[in-house]
């Protein structure tokens, strides 16, 4: 699906998703950290079929896998957040909305996709992350996700080098590539001009992009602190997740802070270069915080396999973030509904190789310990 995007994509759009921080050491880590993880399977454990679902926060999802919180979604294909959102429901699971969806969280909430989270930040504006999470409360959204690793931007160089802008401008030098990128920009010929951060508008503003870009980006604040966090939890009161946790004294932290559930992140390696695989980060925070909260994970989850294995380390399930948007790119709402029956096959048939019947089969057990009986 990534190489099926690529085609279709101009360079600086692919980068924009495909790429990650400075020399791209913790992007490529996310996914090197499955390889050095083996499964000892038991087949002689199987049965004919085996049951995927999982229940997280008292909602069934039919596999456990999520679609993450994607900045500008819409830019992939047109309206590519409710696109993506029709597809989680389809496929029976949960989709998180983005702070920077192109849609507001409005929009996407009136497609009835279900579960939907809406992930916000702590912004320099406390008023502004109140508002939108009392939207989002009004909207219905099952679960807030704050997330944390976002407070300064990354340093994104490939964008840099493409000079990627919201929304894009395409120089005279580019043309030529361009023109074979032709269905792309045919297909969001109008949508282009109407690229937009929604959430960020004033009621009745008509804002360009830039205008609210600049808005979004001076709002970040690195000044956040558990206080912040506390006031979050007298606002929302529904499942609260933290994404972007690695260490395991932030993870005991927050669950003592009355978070409800962890998302083991390193924002897919896009901010902090050099922050650890969320892979290798997650025994850590499961062993900080036991099964008090659910822990999930995401970051460089590939394959059905990939997804096991995060399993049996004891996340509860994973979020996917490029996978969706390549699939976006490629047939929109098809698109993401390929890729999630993709990892759907994948898990089945792992687990049938694996001998196991169902999630809550999926443990340490299936991991293979190395000499000195630990898991690398
Ligand atoms: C293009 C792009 C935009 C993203 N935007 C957000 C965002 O707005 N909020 C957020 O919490 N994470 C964001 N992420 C991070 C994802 O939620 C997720 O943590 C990461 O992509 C997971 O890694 P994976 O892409 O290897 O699956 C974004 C990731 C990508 C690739």
């Amino acid at each position: 699906m990534r190489d099926l995007a690529r085609a279709q994509l101009p360079r600086a759009v692919f980068d924009f998703a495909d790429g990650g921080a400075e020399d791209e050491t913790t992007l490529r880590r996310n996914e090197a950290a499955f390889d050095d993880l083996a499964l000892l399977p038991r087949p002689l454990d199987g049965s004919a079929t085996r049951d995927l679902s999982v229940t997280l926060f008292g909602k069934k999802l039919g596999l456990p896998v999520i679609i993450g919180p994607t900045g500008l979604a819409g830019l992939f294909w047109p309206d590519g957040e409710r696109c993506a959102a029709r597809a989680a429901k389809a496929a029976g699971t949960a989709y998180c909305l983005s702070h920077g969806s192109v849609c507001t969280l409005e929009e996407l909430a009136a497609t009835g996709a279900c579960p939907r989270w809406m992930q916000v930040f702590i912004y320099r504006d406390r008023g502004f992350t109140r508002a939108l999470t009392e939207r989002a409360a009004k909207a219905g959204y099952d679960a807030l996700v704050l997330t944390t690793d976002n407070q300064m931007l990354g340093n994104r160089e490939r964008d840099i080098r493409n000079g990627f802008t919201i929304p894009p401008r395409f120089k005279p030098t580019d043309m030529a590539a361009m023109a074979l990128k032709a269905e792309w920009l045919w297909r969001m010929r109008r949508e282009l001009k109407r690229i937009t951060f929604g959430n960020y508008a004033r009621p009745g503003e008509n804002a360009d992009i830039a205008t609210l870009a600049g808005r979004m980006a001076s709002l970040l604040d690195p000044s956040m602190n558990w206080q912040d966090v506390a006031e979050l939890r007298k606002i929302w009161t529904g499942p609260l997740l933290i994404k972007g946790v690695l260490h395991p004294d932030e993870a005991k932290k927050a669950v003592e802070h009355g978070i409800d559930g962890l998302i083991v992140s390193n924002h897919g390696g896009r901010q902090l270069d050099g922050a650890a695989a969320s892979l290798d980060a997650l025994p850590g925070v499961i062993d900080a915080v036991g099964a008090r909260v659910p822990v999930l994970v995401d970051g460089g989850i590939r394959r059905g396999s990939d997804v096991v294995k995060a399993l049996a380390l004891g996340a509860a399930a994973c979020l996917i973030g490029r996978p969706q948007l390549f699939g976006l790119a490629v047939a929109g709402e098809a698109g993401v509904a390929r890729v999630l029956e993709i990892y759907r096959q994948e898990i089945d048939r792992a687990m049938g190789l694996c001998g196991v019947t169902s999630i809550a089969g999926i443990d340490h057990s299936l991991l293979l310990k190395n000499r000195i009986g630990e898991l690398p």
